[in-house]
């Protein structure tokens, strides 16, 4: 039998952890291939996290091979294959943006080192705690013996959230979607591009033929779609959010599908404009644990005008974290 993939997960105890262990843990992520948890939490929502292993422990999933706890990163990310870095500190009240990447800093600061002392040679990173870009950043270039392709953020949520929303605009099911790509930051100023997503294999816009829906509709409602979903649920999205983590994952871990793309933010190597070294979302195929960034897409004024705005915003949180000094 295969050994168990050993996968992290940061801030387990939390509402997107609540829905996610169990996904992994019941095969969402590697079908019958067992995988060992290893759930790293801050000291007081341990016992809490007791109480979700609990439930771990009662759903007997058989591809669950074994649970482990803690509040020491370097003792919880051990030998792990995979790391899922979805805790961080949420905005407070009367907290500026500069005290929110501080507080993350000190959080992914820690957690890069961790795993770039103790985590397994073939080791990928995925970040989906907020600000996600700049936190995969920050830990990425505090594990220098780590490969850089190795990390990324999650923008998957945001891809998923466009498929649905073009689904529903041209009644085609979501599996005719494809080719759908989010670019640069997972913020509100993220690009949904709809210029290279296809319908039936018919490009997505000119299936809209709707310019002014695709600028005053889809890109907002997809990019605010975080906060549209606060002010229904009460708290921000979990489940879905879980979902795409997986969705990430398992695309990144097996390969993306054939003849499509995902979307993922990935370090830059300065692939259509984006400054080398943020990280950022491209179209990616994926295969073998390895991705690289699609290539020749020809990218219309708009387009550009979008994906520069966001990687503009990037770049100043990269000088807001090195003002920090956090890399
Ligand atoms: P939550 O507040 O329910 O849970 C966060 C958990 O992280 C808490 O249990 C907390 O104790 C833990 N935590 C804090 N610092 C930690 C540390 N140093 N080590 C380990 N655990 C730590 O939040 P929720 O809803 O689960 O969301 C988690 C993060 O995911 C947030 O930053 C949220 O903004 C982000 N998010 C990202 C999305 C994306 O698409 N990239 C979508 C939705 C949420």
């Amino acid at each position: 039998m295969t050994s168990p993939l050993k996968v992290a997960v940061t801030g387990a105890a939390g509402q997107i952890g609540y829905s996610l262990l169990f996904r992994l843990a019941s095969g969402a992520l590697l079908g019958d291939r067992p995988i060992e948890l290893r759930l790293l939490e801050i000291t007081p929502a341990l016992k809490s996290l007791e109480g979700v292993v609990m439930e771990l422990d009662d759903c007997a999933f058989p591809t669950l091979a074994g649970v482990e706890i803690g509040d020491d990163p370097e003792a919880v990310f051990e030998g792990v294959n995979l790391a899922l870095l979805v805790g961080a500190r949420p905005r407070g009240p009367g907290m500026e943006r500069s005290d929110l990447l501080e507080a993350n800093g000190a959080i992914f600061t820690a957690q890069g080192k961790a795993l770039n002392k103790v985590a397994a040679d073939d080791v990928r990173i995925g970040v989906t705690g907020n600000p996600a870009n700049t936190n995969a950043l920050i830990a990425m270039t505090n594990a220098p013996d780590i490969p850089q392709e190795r990390f990324s953020a999650l923008t998957r949520l945001d891809h998923n959230r466009a498929i649905s929303q073009l689904a529903a605009k041209t009644g085609a099911p979501v599996t005719d979607i494809t080719h759908m790509t989010i670019w640069g930051n997972h913020s509100a100023t993220q690009y949904p591009d709809l210029f290279h997503a296809e319908v039936g294999g018919r490009n997505a816009a000119e299936v809209v033929g709707d310019q002014a829906w695709i600028e005053n509709d889809f890109i907002p409602t997809v990019a605010k779609r975080g906060a549209a979903i606060i002010e229904a649920r009460g708290s921000s999205s979990a489940a879905s959010a879980a979902s795409a983590t997986i969705d990430a994952a398992r695309d990144w871990l097996l390969g993306s599908a054939e003849g499509d793309w995902v979307s993922m933010a990935v370090v830059s190597d300065g692939s259509y404009g984006v400054p080398e070294g943020l990280i950022s979302s491209f179209p990616v195929t994926t295969s073998g644990g390895d991705w690289s960034i699609v290539q020749g897409l020809e990218i219309d004024d708009f387009s550009r005008s979008r994906i520069d705005a966001s990687t503009a915003e990037l770049a100043e949180e990269r000088a807001a974290v090195q003002e920090l000094g956090l890399i």
